[in-house]
């Protein structure tokens, strides 16, 4: 179904344009065309101003309007209750490992349990000690972050203030059943969750979540802004020796416009929400991550041990696929990227901390050109077995 029924050879060029390429990388990951082709139409001037977006006052009305289309429009996407309240952050999603504690926490009288399935809720884990007590529920570590122990075997501690994890462990491929998490932790715990890599791309229950933020350089936008929903009560706890920059009760008392927020990050996010919304919204995002995510580790599971991947399958990630090619042999593994370039297929190199391939199917990831990637893998394999 790749081949052109005239010389069968695979299209490659997948319909792109621009001399773009397929690109599975994990972030900054690929956007949509449509999206970057309105923001160069109307780079010069934006809806008539005479300037572009990024010499607009954050203050006046074109920018108000970017600014309150994007909230709403999350608000619509998410279905995020009216006792959530969203802000915009700048300093990544890293910032939000010191962020949580130091806002929400009270010096050592409050503890953090941490589910720790990969190395970015293990960062937020590390980082936080420095601010609160901490508990690791589970580690995963020691699985090398295959697989995630049962809630059953999970250590809560007795008096925990909140539960954190990451819902989409980006390095490791190690996707949460959000569900599994929230029944299996008292409500009255507020659950904070790390959703930087999976953001958008499923319908998420946000009423069981004390927290949920997510950079958006993956399937929100572009480096740059951190997206951090809250619900209301939270913002109270918010301690007020928090960096004004850092802290959510300022923050949400002021719009996200304490200080000048990133306007050209908000507006690019402002176009992928709206492209969500023209494109089905996040029932079919999902709908079209678990067809691009099977493809692509049925075709794994299928090759005989040529591909593997080793991640327990109740967790593997329909955002990032990592694989390994005859069981982690370097040098082949190698050849394949360089094949895959010349392919116009980038960015498939793992993680320098687990090496391989990985593959990033994100929202603007179409199911065609995972075709093109699984006719490309079905290549390589049949010339290297
Ligand atoms: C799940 C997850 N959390 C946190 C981060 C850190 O994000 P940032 O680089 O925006 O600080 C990343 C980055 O890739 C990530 O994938």
């Amino acid at each position: 179904y790749i081949m052109t029924s005239t010389n069968n050879t695979v299209d490659y060029n997948n319909g792109l344009t621009h001399g773009r390429v397929l690109n599975f990388g994990a972030g900054p990951g690929c956007l949509p065309e449509e999206v970057l082709l309105e923001a160069q139409q109307e780079l010069l001037n934006f809806q008539g101003s005479g300037k572009s977006i990024m010499e607009l006052s954050h203050r006046g009305k074109e920018y108000s309007k970017v600014h309150e289309d994007a909230k709403s429009n999350l608000r619509l996407l998410l279905n995020i209750p009216e006792n959530y309240d969203i802000l915009f952050l700048q300093g990544g999603a890293t910032s939000l490992f010191a962020g949580i504690p130091i806002n929400l926490c009270n010096g050592n009288n409050d503890t953090i349990d941490y589910l720790v399935t990969g190395a970015w809720s293990k960062s937020a884990y590390n980082e936080a000690k420095m601010y609160t007590k901490v508990n690791a529920v589970a580690d995963m570590e020691s699985t090398k972050f295959r697989t995630v122990a049962e809630p059953s075997d999970w250590k809560r501690s007795d008096n925990a203030s909140y539960f954190y994890y990451c819902d989409n462990e980006t390095v490791h491929g190690v996707e949460m059943p959000s569900q599994q998490v929230y029944d299996n932790v008292p409500a009255s715990i507020p659950i904070l969750c790390d959703m930087s890599s999976n953001f958008l791309s499923r319908p998420v229950d946000v009423s069981k979540f004390g927290l949920i933020y997510a950079g958006a350089q993956k399937n929100a936008g572009i480096a740059g802004i951190t997206i951090v929903i809250i619900r209301k009560d939270l913002l109270q706890k918010s301690k007020p020796d928090t960096p004004n920059v850092f802290n959510f009760l300022k923050k949400s008392q002021q719009n996200s416009l304490d200080n000048t927020p990133p306007t050209f990050n908000i507006y690019i996010m402002g176009l992928v929400l709206k492209w969500l919304l023209k494109n089905g919204g996040l029932d079919e995002m999902s709908r079209l991550s678990q067809t691009k995510s099977h493809m692509l580790y049925d075709f794994v599971d299928n090759s005989n041990g040529f591909y593997t991947c080793y991640i327990d399958k109740k967790y593997r990630s329909r955002m990032n696929a990592c694989i390994r090619i005859k069981d982690g042999d370097e040098a082949m593994e190698e050849k394949f990227f360089k094949a895959a370039e010349k392919h116009g297929i980038t960015d498939v190199k793992g993680h320098r901390s687990v090496g391989g391939v990985r593959v990033s199917l994100y929202n603007a990831i179409t199911v065609r050109g995972v075709e093109v990637l699984l006719a490309f893998m079905k290549e390589f394999m049949a010339q290297n077995q």
